[in-house]
Order: structure tokens, then C-alpha cells, then sequence
């Protein structure tokens, strides 16, 4: 019951509330009708693997221009399987952690030489170089729709705080029960959307010092607002 609750205020919020990012073309029906086909999500699994690997070490409004700026030169997994390292190097400069962009591109270069399908499933993006568990379920989430749950450290503060879990984040068991616990709050109607809402929530209203509790969608869920401890010291260090 209360899963349930949580699930419809938070997408609710998010619809309402959601920033205009340009890797969040819609995923709504088009105007005449017809759902987004395969086609579609292969396009948009692209996107969200260059957004999601930009948005690792870096903050959004940063990343929307370098976004842009890729997707114009590279507008698709095969044009980018096409360029060089020197090239992608290039159009990273400032954001920093070139590893990221070295992984890009040879996982574009693999995933062509393969056949060119993008991976669908968790299991088969993981097997992508540099696609870690957080960007293996984003793509899979937002693009091809499993449902499967994106935990990072906005997720984990956001359920943290929801559910009043003390525990150390720097623990290995503690990260696998917070992956655990968005399982089973994944809505599996709309899992990609649930889980950006999940991060969105993190990043503009369950921050990490002074969360502004009284816009929260889910507040009258949360057990921490509830304990009085949406504040406490223990609550914002740790997560
Ligand atoms: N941070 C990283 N990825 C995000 C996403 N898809 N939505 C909101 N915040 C994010």
C-alpha cells in the first residue's frame, strides 16, 4: 500500500516537475497514436548512455552543452563507432575523467562490430566496456523499459531517508540492500520514469542539507520526516 502510494506521488511530481533535459525526448505516444517503435529505442538508448556517462562525475547544467555538442557530431552509435580517440578526447575537455570517453567509444565500436543492436537487458550492457550496474539500469530502465532499478547516491539518500535506514554507505551490504530496496519500489509500468524520478527528487528537493520537506511528493511516507530526523546530522553525512 505504501508502495504503491509512493510510486503514483512520485510520478505524478515528476511529470509535473521534471526539468527539460535534451536526452529526454519523450517517451509518450506521438501524435498519431502509434507508440515509440524499436527504432525509436535504440536512438534513445544511445542518449542516455552518452547523458549517463557524462552525468557520473558532473553536474547537469554543465553537461547539457558537452550533450548537445556530442549528438551533433555523433548522432548516432555508428557515427560515433566511427571516430577517433584523439577526436573524443577533444570534445571531453573539461569534463575530466577520460577513461569515460575512451569507454564510449569502444563500446560503440564493439556494439557495431557485433551487429550493431544495442544491449536491452542489464546482463547484456554489462558486458559493454565501462557500463557499470548504475548505467546498465538506466538504459535499460529509460530506453528499453525493464524493469529493473537505478540506485546512485541521490537514490540512496532519497530511500534512506524514506525508509529511516541507518547504516554505512561506504559498506559493500549496505549498497546491495539499497539496490535491493529500489527493486522491489521500481513501478513496472513506467520503471524509467520512476527511477529519474527517484534521482530528481534527490537532486532538487531530498538534498542532502536542508531538504525541502514540505514540497516533497512523498513526505507522507517518509519515516524520517516522520522520526523528526529528515535533518539530523546522521541522516545528511551518511547519505
Ligand atoms: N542524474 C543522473 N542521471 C539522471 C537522470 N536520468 N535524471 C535525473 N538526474 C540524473
Amino acid at each position: 500500500e505504501d508502495t504503491h502510494k509512493i510510486r503514483a506521488s512520485l510520478l505524478e511530481w515528476y511529470d509535473k516537475n521534471q526539468r527539460d533535459l535534451p536526452w529526454r525526448t519523450s517517451t509518450k505516444k506521438s501524435e498519431n497514436g502509434e507508440n515509440v517503435q524499436e527504432e525509436e529505442e535504440e536512438k534513445r538508448a544511445y542518449g542516455v548512455w552518452v547523458s549517463e556517462v557524462m552525468l557520473q562525475q558532473t553536474r547537469v547544467q554543465t553537461v547539457i552543452d558537452y550533450y548537445n555538442r556530442w549528438m551533433l557530431k555523433w548522432p548516432t552509435l555508428q557515427h560515433l563507432s566511427q571516430a577517433s580517440l584523439e577526436e573524443v578526447n577533444e570534445m571531453w575537455a573539461g569534463l575530466g575523467y577520460y577513461r569515460r570517453a575512451r569507454f564510449l567509444l569502444e563500446g560503440a565500436k564493439m556494439i557495431v562490430a557485433e551487429g550493431s543492436e544495442f544491449p536491452s537487458t542489464v546482463s547484456a550492457l554489462r558486458k559493454v566496456p565501462g557500463i557499470g550496474d548504475y548505467t546498465a539500469g538506466a538504459i535499460a530502465s529509460i530506453a528499453f523499459k525493464q524493469v529493473v532499478p537505478v540506485v546512485d547516491g541521490n537514490v540512496v539518500r532519497v530511500l534512506a531517508r524514506l525508509k529511516a535506514i541507518s547504516a554505512n554507505p561506504k559498506d559493500k551490504t549496505t549498497v546491495k540492500n539499497f539496490w535491493k530496496l529500489a527493486a522491489q519500489l521500481v513501478d513496472p509500468s513506467r520503471p524509467g520514469d520512476f527511477n529519474q524520478s527517484l534521482m530528481e527528487l534527490g537532486a532538487t528537493l531530498c538534498t542532502p542539507l536542508n531538504p525541502n520537506c514540505t514540497s516533497c511528493p512523498v513526505s507522507s511516507q517518509c519515516r524520517a520526516l516522520h522520526n523528526s530526523r529528515n535533518d539530523e546530522s546522521v541522516m545528511v553525512m551518511d547519505y
